[in-house]
Parts: C-alpha cells; structure tokens; sequence
C-alpha cells in the first residue's frame, strides 16, 4: 500500500516572514492526518525550513541541483549541499525548468542520479505542453521522459524514486486534468517502471501535478495510481494546502 504523498512546490516564492507564517500554520494544522507531507522551497530557505520543521512530520526539499559534484560551476548547487540541510525530495524536471532553461530529458536523468547519490529521493517531473496532447502524444512524450531517467539508473534505484506527472497545460490554469485523463497517464508510467524493475513499480509514489486543489483533490486521489500531488499555488496557503493534505 502506497502512503499518500502531498508536496508544496513554492516556486520562486517567499520571504523569511511569509515562510514562516506558512510553516508554522501548516504544521498546527497537520492533526492526525495520515498522508505524508513536504515543500520543496528555494535553496535560501534551507536552513529556515530545517529549523522549523525538524521534529514535525513535515519534510521538505529543494527544487533543483546541479548534475554536477562540487567544483567550478558558478551559481549551481550540488547534492551533497542540500544532503546538508536534511532535504527528503529534490525535483527535478520541473516543466519550468524544461522550458526556461532548456533542460533536456538527460540533463534530468543526471539530476536525479545525483540526487540518489547523496541519498534523497528526486522528484522526476513529466508532462505533455497542450499541442503534444491534442496530436496524441502524451504517453510517448512522457514515456520518453521518463525512460531517459529508468534508462540510467540501475534497476534496484528504481524504487527509490518519486514520479510526478504535470502536464503542462494544466499548471497554474486553473484547468486541472480530469481524473480520467490523469488516471490514464499515471497507469502508463506504472507499467513502464514496472517494465523496468517489477518488484519495484507497485511501490514507486506517482504524484499529479497542475491545478490541483482543494475542490479537485479528493476526487483526484481516490485514483488508484494517483498517489498524490505536487502543488503549486495552493500550497502556498496553509489552509489550501491542508486541505489537500486531509483530502489525501
Ligand atoms: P499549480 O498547482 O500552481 O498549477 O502548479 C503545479 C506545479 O507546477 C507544481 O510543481
């Protein structure tokens, strides 16, 4: 049995004041709920989440790394500098990484291996744009997404990943996918895991991601291989993202 698993992805959100309102609300508010729960903040707020949440349920992560070890890479950070913060998750793969900075599909593949290396679980985000789907491209554009990323690990690793599935034309719309369609893709990317290593896919985590909310999120979870979500603006509301969390 998969535990449900609701992630915040804050963006490029924040300030020191907000977060801490933010986290001190979601962590009163959590009760007895039974899904597990995470954010994914800006690298800066590392150590503020740390601080405030060591000791909760809550865990938290980063949304981006460097493919590379410590060296000459200006701006980048590496693995094991958030390994040093206690990161859980790292995602990597993001749509917006996709395509603002032009990561390919490799580049995300060594992202994550980076991530398993220092020993957190990376966040491996596909998704189709809105023409990919109209053409009925979806389950191959995020068959290949995710196939760069099984293609480099070794089987074994295969369970130690989360996927989240994010098409992206239903991130930050309002227009969430129905949970059909959802369904649909998530079952595709079950099987091709299992294709990968069999033991392992029944376990693997399949998060959806793009408008999801309160109003939408419990019938998107009642899915049998929609495990949980990654959230974007909702998270950034204690009270939405609770409710998504007592939803799951
Ligand atoms: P929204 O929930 O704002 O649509 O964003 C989804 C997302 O991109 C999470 O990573």
């Amino acid at each position: 049995m998969r535990t449900k698993l609701i992630v915040g992805n804050w963006k490029m959100n924040g300030s020191r004041a907000a977060n801490a309102a933010l986290l001190e609300g979601i962590v009163a508010g959590l009760d007895d709920a039974r899904a597990e729960a995470a954010v994914c903040v800006p690298a800066p707020y590392l150590q503020q989440c740390q601080d405030a949440l060591a000791g909760t349920p809550v865990a938290w992560g980063a949304q981006d790394v460097s493919m590379h070890a410590c060296g000459a890479y200006t701006g980048e950070i590496c693995a094991s500098m958030l390994a040093e913060f206690d990161c859980r998750y790292v995602i990597v793969g993001h749509s917006e990484r996709r395509a603002y900075h032009r990561e390919d599909s490799d580049l995300v593949a060594r992202k994550a291996q980076a991530v398993l290396a220092e020993g957190m679980t990376p966040i491996v985000c596909v998704g189709e744009t809105l023409a990919q789907r109209e053409a009925g491209e979806t389950m191959q554009v995020v068959g290949g997404q995710l196939g760069a990323v099984l293609e480099l690990l070794a089987p074994e690793q295969v369970a130690r990943i989360v996927v989240a599935y994010e098409p992206v034309w239903a991130i930050g719309t309002g227009r969430n996918a129905t949970p059909d369609v959802a369904q649909d893709v998530h079952a595709g990317l079950r099987a091709q895991l299992a294709a990968r290593n069999a033991d392992a896919a029944p376990g693997v985590r399949i998060l959806y991601g793009g408008s999801m909310k309160p109003e939408n999120a419990r019938e998107l979870l009642a899915r049998p291989d929609i495990d949980g979500g990654l959230i974007g603006g909702a998270a950034l509301k204690a009270q939405d993202f609770l409710a998504i969390i007592h939803a799951a």
